[in-house]
């Protein structure tokens, strides 16, 4: 039977809160095998019941079933609407109606009537203190509420109350962009909760990103002096008349408890001025003072209407030790972003206080010198009495492990809990195999990955940094995609790289950029400026491709195709010869065979940029194809042959030796395809060589590394890429994994053999970076690849790669079609390796088997499946599928 299930909408199962009409997907369910969509048909609704439709498509001929655009219909601002979808498949067979999914607009054109208002002043600028604001309102009329939409938003972090509760669930809100081009607004459905007569609505402000204390420079005041909030409450009635409550000079204004809250630093809460029903009606405000209005663009709010920071989870201590130095110390057995809860029962002026940090030393003793400045302390002055519980809301903590330095009674677990936060995403990478150390692997990324996408792609969730550097985010974007559902997480972000590159096209090292004109006291940056560094600044092609590769997506690249181009252009503007270089550099970052103690690798700086210049030329002109702009098509195709042609005259020797002799040098020239044919195998022989040279382990850095598998793998070298993978002594990735690691470490030397640590000014043990090693178990191990020329995985190409003896890996991706599965298994037999591989094809997708190392095929069912030597191929509809063969 055929069936339409989930349908999405801008890839969300739902949305609060939109700009415009959101582009539509859909997965489809049959009980056939190769099922493809022949037509389909869409409703839309501002009715859940659909009795009023707004537009209805009539049967569309299209095998589109995921990025469908209906743009001609007119919506209203704060409405709710629903849109559902049947098909026709070419077994003849018809779909009932999907089940509605539904969104909420924003304000749309509707201009803002409210202000920004504050409870503090500009004398406040160097306060962390956090606000409250309220005020009460009845609602005009004795017909029922038919709706009430709020749009909220703030210069700071807010968190708002209706009548003594909580306004949504989300967190940190309005999240971290470059405010002054780009400010996030929520919208939340209050149609259920007012209630007859008056309500109250209130807000906690924080300082937050806004006017916090941020960068390692740790300067404030990067966006404004002054926490600011704005709301429009819009309450339609069953009469069709409405009401709007908005912020205005008529909100009273008042300090909260907490007294100190920062993103580095964390929380100081007396909870003995709190004050008891402050955001309920019936307060008696008369002591508050007056609201000041803020003035703000309000051009730049943009509507929000999925992925915010939410509370995703939350975990037990594993234990409580007392160190050896006496700490009393609490384990949650896993690094992550977040906050403590805790439950303390004590006398007024008793005090909880909480320091978070990530590792333990080699002793077992409290260890916080790699937190740099980073305070990462939260302070509760108890009231007194009953039972209190607390977290804090307006900072969060980048942790493992937390020193108890103040306690009332026995600090015993269940009094703390750990509360996971990061960007809401749907987990749509599952990984498992026989070999437990890689699974510990995989899980470390997943969790490196949840720690730093707390609302941006941060290099590491600790110390005083928590910056979108986009480097890191550049590198781990394809793995991040895997694991989840990133492409509304990246979409903001990059929206917000585009709106702070420099007028030439200059790409800042961070995103948002806090460093231009903040860095007099670093050195580097102070010199060499705070933009354009080559696979940092390359974030600007690469994602948005990445975006396109793994969701089809051609809204990303519409959007970001100024962007990118930008980029490219501003390397050509930059280089001599087509060989590029500008200021500052950070080539293969924290590289091992870097001079002692420097975190610059050996390979030579104009060698990556030209190579990434290559690269970012590339898939440039690849997305200017895919948006059928063929002038720059051609243009930027033609650019990139000849970079690649000053790459091998200027890199290689006439004999085909890459002058620089480091295993970045040849990764980097073999996945870009930078190396002339005739000098491929050399090159190959020479980065297997290189890494004999160091007993089989990589010495890489930041460019190396997330493709040293790829370069190893994509050129017949799939034994020495397992071998790589699974090495288990320092340098490697399960060095880490056997270490104890839960997270992946900013340092292949963060802690040492010996249990000494690499320096503490530079030594996160939540850094994704390295987990970039996560696109060869998808793409490689369990072989589930994308395809440029239908993205989205709208053709799978499903190729394995069986080896390290591992007997199975389990693994699945959950594409915009539907979830991909691949399963493979090595059974011993007297005849010897017997290799099943099970895959599943989402409907309306197609797949491409390729296998290798087959000796004799045993079966293959429901397929052609045709053999050349020891290879295998098959092309295949959606469905199941299973294959067995003998190993050659
Ligand atoms: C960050 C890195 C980043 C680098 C750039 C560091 O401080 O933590 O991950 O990419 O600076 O140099």
């Amino acid at each position: 039977m055929l069936s339409v299930k989930k349908v999405t909408l801008d890839y969300e199962l739902s949305l609060s809160g939109i700009d415009g009409f959101p582009v539509i997907g859909w997965e489809i369910e049959s009980n056939q095998r190769n099922v493809k969509q022949v037509c389909y048909q869409l409703q839309v609704s501002d009715d859940k019941y659909f009795d009023a439709v707004l537009f209805d498509s009539g049967v569309i001929s299209s095998d589109a079933s995921v990025n469908v655009n209906i743009n001609e219909i007119l919506l209203h601002p704060s409405t709710r609407y629903f849109v559902r979808v049947k098909i026709k498949d070419n077994h003849g067979e018809e779909s009932l109606w999907s089940t509605a999914a539904g969104f909420i607009t924003g304000l749309l054109d509707t201009p803002w009537s409210g202000d920004f208002i504050s409870a503090e002043t500009l004398a406040d600028k160097d306060n962390s203190k956090v606000t409250l604001l309220r005020k009460t309102f009845s609602l005009n009329n004795d017909s029922a509420v038919a709706s009430a939409y709020l749009h909220v938003s703030a210069l700071g972090v807010y968190q708002f109350y209706l009548n003594g509760g909580k306004v949504g669930n989300d967190e940190l809100t309005p999240g971290w962009t470059s405010y002054h081009n780009h400010l996030l607004y929520q919208t939340y459905d209050l149609s259920e909760q007012l209630k007859p007569g008056e309500n109250a609505i209130g807000a906690e402000l924080g300082a937050g990103w806004y006017k916090g204390d941020m960068g390692f420079t740790r300067d404030r005041n990067y966006y404004g002096e002054q926490t600011a909030l704005i709301c429009q409450l819009v309450i339609h009635y069953e009469d069709g008349t409405r009401q709007i409550v908005v912020t205005d000079n008529s909100w009273r204004g008042d300090d909260s408890p907490i007294l100190f809250s920062e993103i580095y630093d964390g929380e100081i809460c007396d909870a003995s001025f709190e004050q008891e029903g402050w955001n309920k009606t019936g307060f008696d405000d008369a002591h508050w003072r007056p609201v000041s209005l803020v003035s703000y663009d309000k051009k730049v709010l943009t509507a929000q209407g999925a992925c915010k920071v939410k509370k995703i989870a939350t975990l037990e201590p594993t234990s409580i030790i007392t160190t050896p130095q006496g700490d009393t110390v609490i384990d949650f057995g896993q690094n992550l972003s977040g906050w403590v809860e805790f439950k303390v029962n004590g006398n007024w002026g008793d005090k909880v206080i909480l320091r978070h940090f990530e590792t333990l030393d080699a002793q077992g003793n409290v260890y916080l010198d790699n937190l740099r400045s980073a305070k990462q302390r939260v302070e509760y002055v108890l009231k007194g009495g009953a039972t209190e519980v607390y977290h804090p809301r307006f900072t969060w903590q980048g942790f493992r492990y937390v020193k108890v330095e103040s306690y009332p009674g026995n600090v015993s677990p269940e009094n703390f809990k750990a509360v996971v936060l990061h960007s809401d995403m749907a987990q749509t990478g599952q990984f498992n195999c026989s070999n437990e150390d890689l699974n510990q692997l995989h899980h470390n990324i997943l969790w490196g990955l949840k720690g730093n996408f707390i609302d941006v792609p941060t290099d590491c969730p600790q110390r005083d940094e928590r910056l979108g550097w986009t480097g890191d985010a550049q590198i781990f974007c394809r793995t991040a995609s895997y694991l989840m559902h990133t492409r509304n997480f990246f979409a903001k972000w990059l929206r917000d790289l585009q709106h702070d590159q420099t007028p030439e096209g200059g790409v800042p090292h961070v995103i948002p950029d806090i460093l231009t004109g903040h860095c007099a006291n670093d050195i580097n940056l102070a010199e060499g400026g705070t933009h354009s560094a080559a696979a940092w600044a390359d974030a600007a092609v690469i994602n948005p491709w990445t975006m396109y590769l793994m969701y089809g997506d051609t809204r990303v690249l519409e959007n970001q195709y100024q962007s990118m181009k930008g980029w490219v252009d501003f390397m050509l503007t930059h280089s001599e010869n087509l060989i590029w270089r500008y200021k500052l550099q950070f080539g293969d970052w924290v590289a091992l065979d870097a001079k002692e103690g420097s975190y610059f690798g050996a390979t030579p700086t104009d060698l990556v940029c030209t190579a990434y210049f290559a690269y970012s030329t590339q898939l440039f002109s690849q997305a200017a194809k895919a948006l059928n702009r063929t002038e720059d098509f051609e243009r930027y195709s033609a650019l990139h042959q000849q970079i690649v042609q000053r790459f091998q005259d200027e890199f290689f020797t006439p004999s085909g030796r890459l002058a620089a002799r480091t295993q970045t040098a040849h990764i980097l020239a073999l996945y870009f395809n930078l190396v002339p044919e005739s000098f491929r195998e050399r090159t190959v022989n020479t980065l297997v060589e290189l890494l004999r040279e160091h007993d089989g382990h990589l010495v890489t850095g930041f460019v190396g590394t997330p493709y040293f598998c790829h370069a190893l793998s994509q050129n017949g070298r799939e034994k020495e890429a397992w071998e790589l993978l699974l090495k288990d002594d320092f340098p490697s990735w399960l060095y880490q994994v056997k270490a104890g690691a839960t997270t992946i470490w900013e340092h292949w030397d963060g802690m040492k053999p010996d249990g000494s640590m690499w320096s503490a000014d530079m030594n996160s043990f939540n850094h994704y970076a390295y987990g970039a090693v996560g696109e060869w178990l998808y793409r490689s191990v369990a072989g589930i690849e994308a395809d440029a020329d239908e993205p989205g995985f709208k053709h799978v190409i499903i190729a394995p790669t069986i080896g390290g003896n591992v007997s199975w890996v389990d693994a699945a991706y959950d594409s915009v079609y539907g979830e991909i599965k691949v399963r493979w298994q090595v059974r011993q037999s007297s005849a010897g390796d017997i290799v099943t591989l099970d895959v599943k094809v989402p409907h309306n997708t197609h797949a491409t088997l390729k296998l290798s190392g087959i000796g004799e095929l045993l079966s293959a069912r429901d397929m052609t499946f045709k053999l050349q030597k020891n290879s295998g191929f098959a092309e295949v509809g959606s469905g199941d599928y299973k294959v067995e063969y003998l190993r050659a």
